[in-house]
């Protein structure tokens, strides 16, 4: 500390404050890496506001979801979970905040990264009102931030996540395909569902989903017993045909004094109330309310607690909807602001509270499934959340419409919840509200079969949105790209175990690999799926071609293994049965057998696929296993295989390792090189870990 201020250092990073309370912070060489104009100022109508300079390539990314182009520069975002009702792209904000805002500048250089600590409303303004200046309000007091500095973007979510968590290692069969809609009911609706899956059009399926017509008048954690009379048998013979159920809960616990949730809610002071101490009551679909106040520990125990019931029917997983939390009436009508909270006993009103609620949801939910069944993995998916919620749940970007411009929007949207710590997610496949056209559900479908979250959902106007439902040739594509999902299972299930080991998305903008590159950093109709798969998909009515960018290396073309070396702009072929897929060269691709659903059978063969890197590069790839369910990995039942694929002249080199001791049971491996376009992928015969020399013919 000395007259000019104060100076903390790290070996990274300086951070210089000036007397008048100004924050910069510097590399250790004295480059900018970011700086406040001013110090922070207080507002009449009780709002913090920073005030930070723009430098001017800079390109911004995170904030949770957003229906706005990945590089989130030029506009204002508010931090303030809303159901919008259905929406489109441009409005702001939706269901789940995060107050992470990323930065990247010096022509990718220079990397930072702002979490806000505060619950409280507050808005992030890209240099919309002044395009050299971020301004940042807090609805607060006092506002508190952690700045992060990273050489990279993939670093930098590495530091975030490490503060913030990752998801778990969700159960494999969350990565399979999943359907729904609002909602299949009666039992024998589902029973026919099931059975159009597994017989009469063979398309492979993990999950089915009930939406709200399963309960009993809406009543949470109730079954409609007309429609559901045996909830237990339905849901044993759909595990015999090897689905898993997913149910839908909402927050909202019906005012009725003869149910016995409310009830028990009620005499045990569950939940919200005004200061006045009247118990605060709004509408959703029951009619009239409690709310659960989940910011209190002791709620959440006991709801956690009232999925004994649902888990003992057999149900898999739990769908959180409608938490931010919505109240019907206006466009984002939620708690009055009064309402109090325990907020795990610091205690507060629904300003700080509110973009707490869904993800305290889903941490009862999480931690109430682990206790109910402490060796099985919970699944469970959440429309609103918060920093942090990728530790108890996935997302889904919710009600959006069945247009093209809804499936343009979704990717951005996808791209941006990853680099927020949320990398579980994907959209409802052909769209929420609306109709889908056959078109639109094949192009949606063949985006999603590349997205951790693969489910198809609509509205409860809309007609019935499953892969056969506009007949040929849609089935056969639809039923094809599915099936591409399931043989690349391996590879999905691998980059969700690196996503929990270093919090990389699983869908990536192509920045994060290619951060050098400054054509990427405002890329957003492209994405990166794991660390070798480039997917291009299409994002317009009638197109069958699209422009396709390759960033600098070696690319594979996934169909016809024709060779580009990048960067590379063009034109690719995208008839409705194909959209552009590149393979990174020095890859090792996993893939399984067809199933018709995960665990089906096992994983045999194991076909490795070879994509030679150029002559002097070496390139690593992983391939994680385990049985898929439970926690034994935990104890090293896992097997980790890393492949380490090396140019050499005339030929190449693989070093296999393997690490763990899951047994995938007797199994066949096998090996096929790619060797460009016109010439057959050829088997390598006897591989085995350890290492082996292959001649290029
Ligand atoms: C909300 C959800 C939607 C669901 C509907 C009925 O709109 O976002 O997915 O189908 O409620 O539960």
């Amino acid at each position: 500390q000395s007259g000019e201020g104060a100076e903390l250092s790290t070996d990274r990073l300086l951070c210089r404050i000036s007397p008048d309370g100004r924050i910069r912070f510097l590399t250790p060489a004295g480059e900018v890496i970011a700086e406040e104009t001013g110090p922070v100022s207080w507002t009449a109508d009780g709002r913090i506001i920073l005030r930070w300079r723009i430098p001017p390539d800079a390109h911004f990314y995170g904030l949770g979801e957003r229906a706005a182009p990945l590089d989130l520069r030029g506009g204002v975002y508010t931090n303030w979970n809303t159901d919008p009702q259905t929406y489109h792209p441009g409005d702001d904000p939706l269901y789940l905040c995060v107050p992470f805002l990323i930065a990247l500048h010096s022509g990718g250089k220079q990397a930072c990264g702002l979490l806000l600590e505060n619950s409280t409303r507050s808005r992030f303004d890209l240099g919309k009102t002044d395009p050299e200046a971020m301004i940042v309000e807090v609805e607060d007091e006092a506002a508190g931030y952690f700045f992060f500095s990273a050489p990279t973007v993939a670093e930098l979510l590495e530091r975030f996540t490490e503060k913030t968590s990752r998801h778990p290692l969700f159960p494999r069969w969350a990565l399979g395909y999943q359907q729904s809609r609002w909602s299949y009911y009666p039992e024998e609706r589902v029973r026919r569902l099931a059975r159009d899956f597994r017989d009469t059009y063979r398309v492979p399926c993990d999950a089915i989903h009930l939406d709200i017509h399963y309960m009993d008048g809406y009543r949470v954690f109730t079954w409609d017993k007309r429609r559901f009379p045996d909830p237990a048998g339905l849901i044993a013979d759909l595990h015999a045909q090897g689905f898993k159920v997913v149910v839908i809960v909402d927050p909202g616990v019906k005012a009725d004094p003869r149910y016995r949730v409310f009830r028990e809610g009620l005499e045990r002071g569950m939940f919200c109330r005004y200061p006045d101490g009247r118990i605060f009551i709004g509408p959703v679909w029951p009619g009239n309310c409690a709310f659960p106040d989940f910011t209190d520990p002791r709620v959440r125990e006991w709801w956690g607690g009232l999925h004994r019931e649902l888990v003992e029917a057999g149900v898999d997983g739990i769908w959180d909807d409608m938490n931010e939390p919505s109240i019907f009436g206006e466009k984002g009508s939620t708690m009055p602001a009064p309402v109090r909270h325990d907020l795990d006993g610091t205690g507060g009103d629904h300003r700080r509270a509110h973009n707490l609620y869904g993800l305290n949801m889903a941490r009862a939910t999480a931690e109430g499934l682990l206790r109910l069944r402490p060796d099985r993995r919970p699944f469970v998916i959440t429309r609103s959340g918060w920093t942090g919620v990728q530790r108890y749940a996935a997302h889904w970007t919710a009600d959006n419409h069945s247009d093209w411009a809804s499936l343009r929007q979704t990717l951005p949207m996808v791209l941006n919840l990853g680099l927020s710590g949320i990398a579980f997610t994907g959209s409802d496949i052909g769209g929420f509200e609306g109709f889908a056209t056959g078109e639109l559900f094949t192009r949606w479908l063949q985006m999603s079969v590349f997205f951790p979250f693969c489910r198809a959902h609509t509205y409860i106007a809309s007609p019935d949105q499953e892969p056969w439902s506009w007949g040929e040739p849609y089935l056969s594509i639809n039923r094809e790209f599915i099936r591409l999902r399931y043989g690349l299972l391996s590879y999905l299930y691998t980059a969700l175990w690196q996503c929990t080991r270093t919090g990389l998305p699983i869908v990536r903008p192509l920045f994060l690999a290619f951060q050098d590159d400054p054509a990427t950093h405002t890329l957003d109709d492209e994405f990166m799926c794991g660390d070798f798969l480039l997917v291009a998909p299409v994002l317009e009515e009638g197109a069958t071609r699209r422009q396709v960018y390759l960033p600098p290396g070696l690319w594979y073309d996934f169909w016809t293994d024709a060779v580009f070396e990048g960067p590379a702009k063009f034109e690719a072929e995208a008839p409705l049965e194909r959209i552009p897929v590149f393979v990174r060269a020095g890859a090792v691709i996993p893939m399984g057998p067809d199933m018709d659903y995960v665990g089906q059978r096992p994983v045999d063969p194991l076909t490795l696929h070879l994509y030679p890197p150029a002559e002097g590069q070496e390139v690593n790839s992983f391939l994680y296993e385990d049985d898929g369910e439970t926690f034994a990995y935990r104890e090293g039942v896992y097997l980790l295989h890393r492949f380490s694929l090396a140019g050499k002249a005339g030929g190449l080199e693989l070093l296999w390792s393997v690490e763990g001791s899951f047994d995938p049971g007797p199994r066949q491996v096998e090996a096929i090189l790619h060797r460009g376009e016109g010439r057959e992928p050829v088997r390598v015969p006897g591989i085995a870990p350890g290492r082996t020399e292959i001649r290029q013919a």
